[in-house]
């Protein structure tokens, strides 16, 4: 029985029964999927963790507005949280393995991964996928798969939770687009994001380098 004790273990790790371990080369290398006889999400837990960590689940929160939960910014936390964890129980309900609509869930995650596995900017996991979804949207914009307003959408949702919006300073980008070549989703070291587009998110591979290469430097501090 899991009993999550963060905002990001409520809304998303501790439901999906998936567990990674960390190693140098890269995030969850190592891991299992067993799912908890049940999940106990009690938000009166959350009064204790401290600012920054509470921030750090509203950047993951963030993704499932564009996963279908509507009015997520609107709702009070209780049923917020309810509305993730629907969302990620049915996404993982369909796709237990990862053999398709799962990755749908890794929305914002291939650079924010790639933040975290680079290791030297000390961001946590939520902030890292805040600056991920802000940079999966201008990708989508410079692949002419969403207009302003979509990308006006993604900014106008982070602004009000204090998280990052740009990359680390010193980020470097030849060291980001190598480890994002190695993300799970990438197929023959082809670079793949899931983006927004006219049909809702897709997983689209291979991204071209270079498009990935000017959006990083949009995204620069
Ligand atoms: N398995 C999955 O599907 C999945 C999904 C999303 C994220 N993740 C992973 O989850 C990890 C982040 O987890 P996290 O954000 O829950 O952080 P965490 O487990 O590292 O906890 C953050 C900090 O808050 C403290 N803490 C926890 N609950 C507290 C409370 N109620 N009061 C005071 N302090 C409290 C912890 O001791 C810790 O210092 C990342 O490695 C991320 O990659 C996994």
């Amino acid at each position: 029985v899991h009993v999550p004790t963060t905002l990001l273990g409520q809304i998303d790790a501790a439901i999906g029964g998936k567990t990674g371990v960390n190693l140098p080369e890269g995030k969850n290398l190592v891991g299992a999927f067993w799912q908890p006889a049940a999940v106990l999400c009690d938000i009166d837990t959350l009064a204790t963790l401290p600012p920054r960590e509470y921030r750090s689940g509203l950047g993951e929160m963030a993704k499932y507005a564009f996963l279908g939960v509507d009015h997520l910014a609107d709702l009070p936390l209780d049923e917020a949280v309810a509305a993730c964890v629907a969302c990620k129980a049915a996404a993982v309900g369909a796709d237990e393995r990862e053999g398709g609509s799962r990755a749908l869930l890794n929305y914002g995650h291939t650079l924010a991964h790639a933040v975290e596995t680079t290791g030297r900017y000390d961001l946590r996991h939520g902030e890292a996928v805040a600056v991920g979804l802000l940079f999966a949207a201008r990708l989508a914009r410079r692949l002419g798969r969403v207009d302003d307003e979509r990308v006006a959408d993604h900014d106008r949702l982070m602004a009000g939770y204090g998280l990052p919006d740009r990359l680390p300073p010193g980020a470097d980008e030849d060291e980001l687009i190598r480890v994002m070549r190695r993300d799970k989703k990438a197929t023959a070291g082809g670079l793949t994001f899931v983006l927004d587009g006219p049909w809702g998110l897709e997983v689209v591979s291979p991204v071209p380098e270079d498009a990935v290469r000017a959006t990083l430097v949009e995204l620069r501090s």
